[in-house]
């Protein structure tokens, strides 16, 4: 299990040198229907680390790896999948994640929101876990709201369904450790150092021998 993290706007121009000659034309199209230039940047950032990262494990070249979203419960925005790895990204404000292993894995990192922003976040989710994040201090909520929606994200991306799945169904917990909603997956919370204070990150791992399909 590897997990690669790097600062968004440092890799922008190393994203450009690069694109042309890595970036299929499905990725292209996607870049081209951009309309702000700093969310066309963020996708470049973020698709050639990709490459790059997934490149390196699977002993090819950059251009050759073949990225497509696997078909799942969120149809054409599926779990994006290669052959032979299991693979999950993030990105929010500067923050990018990646992370690769041999069994299925979803990780996710939420820039700590304003307060109104916190609010409005916690409104969807668990009823547990807004009762909880009500009982937090006002300072302290906006970022004890991104661990929430990390450990949630983390998860919902694992099982391949992302916000299909209705986020107040999972009680991933708002306390100091991550529960344990579905027999299967781990939820771990993720730390992200020197200048990762304004963000929270969490990464789930599917756990070996269980059979997942029985209590979902
Ligand atoms: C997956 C999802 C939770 C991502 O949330 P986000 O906070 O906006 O974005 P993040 O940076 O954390 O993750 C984005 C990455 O998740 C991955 N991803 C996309 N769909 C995914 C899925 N169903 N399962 C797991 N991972 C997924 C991709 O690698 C994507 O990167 P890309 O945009 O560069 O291709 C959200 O987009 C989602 O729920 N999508 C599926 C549900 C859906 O179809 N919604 C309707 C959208 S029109």
């Amino acid at each position: 299990m590897a997990v690669v993290q790097a600062h968004l706007p440092d890799l922008v121009p190393w994203a450009r040198t690069v694109e042309a000659f890595w970036l299929d034309p499905a990725e292209q199209a996607r870049r081209d229907r951009f309309l702000r230039e700093a969310d066309r940047d963020a996708f470049l950032a973020r698709r050639c680390l990709l490459r790059a990262a997934l490149a390196e494990r699977l002993g090819i070249e950059p251009a050759a790896v073949p990225l497509a979203p696997a078909p799942g419960a969120a149809g054409r925005h599926g779990k994006p999948a290669v052959p032979g790895l299991h693979f999950s990204l993030s990105s929010s404000g500067g923050h990018i994640l990646i992370a690769m292993g041999p069994r299925d894995l979803g990780i996710d990192v939420e820039r700590v929101p304003d307060f109104v922003g916190g609010e409005q976040m916690s409104a969807i989710l668990h009823p547990a876990e807004r009762r909880r994040l009500a009982w937090t201090s006002r300072r302290r909520r906006p970022a004890a709201v991104a661990r929430v929606w990390a450990r949630k994200e983390s998860l919902l991306k694992a099982m391949g369904v992302g916000l299909s799945r209705d986020p107040s169904v999972d009680r991933v917990g708002a306390g100091r450790f991550p529960g344990h909603p579905l027999p299967g997956w781990r939820i771990l919370d993720l730390p992200l150092g020197s200048g990762g204070e304004d963000a929270r990150a969490a990464l789930t791992v599917s756990e070996p021998w269980t059979d997942r399909r029985s209590k979902m």
